[in-house]
């Protein structure tokens, strides 16, 4: 019989094919082969105002116009409800398939458990099982799609989640004011945020060289906080997307990633890091992604075009349709690659 969950296949001694990547997507570097060159910048003096403030936001700036990506560390996230938040989730990926498979995302569920994704057009698949939570707006919540184990975990991602939409928001100003706007124009921008977070559990690998625990790409929305643990798999790119790094993990802090929207608000100023994440057969690895996304109806245009600039966008469109493009694309690119083989 088919094993049912992926955590199941992690003991075997080869990869199943279905897993299995075309040479050219593998991993370039290794899982743990860590690089220090995405900055971490610390926050302690975001509420100040005057030059510390000032300082923080050239930090973000140069990050976000260099890499799309950076760490923060003194987010003011507190410590212990991010050890709960990773303690709750391992706990949920270790329970028996049975249990897991009570929140199986199948049949356009929203939220829930995934055993393995896999990008729209592709056959291959990523190296990872899922918990998905759409958290705001607050109508989105169906408290039913949410897992109930292990106790007490519902209530910590509540408190999870309005904690980072907190830190989220203070970001946005900042980016606001790097761009030389009010400090409400992101968030206004997104008229209504979306926040969704997804659990993500990459188990030990047979075969790690040969696939990936989630395939190359950009994230479609404004910002994501990434949460990860001390193994090592996250990487970035750097010279025009040439050459791969992996980034080094920093206890308890959150790596901020640019999206798709961040880039087009900021008229290509600002870089959507393109990244993906590598697995390994020593140990599983869990991260936490938190994407905030902008409402689907918001309209998507450069925010401010500077002089000598031409918008990269040719006219507003809303989020749906961006994303829809992008998907899209995606898919035609898959479809390309299978009719080249
Ligand atoms: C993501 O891109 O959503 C997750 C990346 C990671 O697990 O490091
Ligand atoms: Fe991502």
């Amino acid at each position: 019989m088919a094993p049912s969950t992926l955590t199941e296949l992690a003991g075997k001694e080869t990869l199943q094919a279905s897993f299995v990547r075309d040479e050219d997507e593998r991993p370039k570097v290794a899982y743990n082969k860590f690089s220090d060159e995405i900055p971490v910048i610390s926050l302690a003096a975001i509420n100040d105002v005057g030059e510390n403030r000032a300082e923080i936001c050239q930090k973000i700036v140069e990050a976000c116009e260099n890499w799309g990506i950076f760490q923060v560390v003194d987010h003011g996230v507190d410590t212990k409800l991010i050890s709960e938040m990773t303690g709750l989730a391992r706990e949920f990926f270790a329970l028996p398939a049975e249990d897991k498979l009570r929140f199986n995302m199948s049949g356009g569920k929203k939220g829930g458990f995934i055993v393995s994704s896999h990008l729209q057009g592709e056959t291959v698949q990523d190296w990872r099982e899922i918990v998905t939570y759409f958290s705001y707006p607050i109508k989105s919540r169906d408290y039913s799609r949410w897992p109930d184990m292990p106790e007490g975990w519902i209530e910590v991602t509540k408190e999870y989640s309005d904690k980072l939409m907190g830190l989220a928001c203070k970001l946005l100003e900042v980016l606001s004011e790097a761009m030389g706007l009010e400090k409400e124009a992101l968030s206004k921008a997104c008229v209504e945020m979306d926040q969704k977070v997804v659990v993500n559990f990459y188990p030990k690998c047979p075969q790690p060289d040969l696939t990936l625990g989630l395939k190359r790409h950009t994230d479609p929305g404004t910002i994501t906080l990434l949460l990860q643990d001390q193994v090592g798999g996250l990487q970035a790119t750097r010279d025009n997307g040439n050459t791969w790094i992996t980034v080094q993990p920093v206890e308890g802090a959150f790596v901020v990633n640019l999206g798709d929207h961040g880039h087009y608000l900021s008229n290509g100023r600002f870089k959507n890091a393109d990244h993906q994440a590598v697995v390994n057969s020593d140990c599983s690895r869990l991260s936490i992604a938190t994407f905030q996304n902008p409402a689907p109806d918001a309209i998507v245009y450069p925010l401010k075009i500077r002089e000598g600039e031409k918008p990269i966008l040719e006219e507003p469109i809303t989020f749906s349709e961006m994303y829809r493009r992008k998907m899209s694309k995606d898919l035609e690119l898959a479809m390309l690659k299978k009719l080249a083989k």
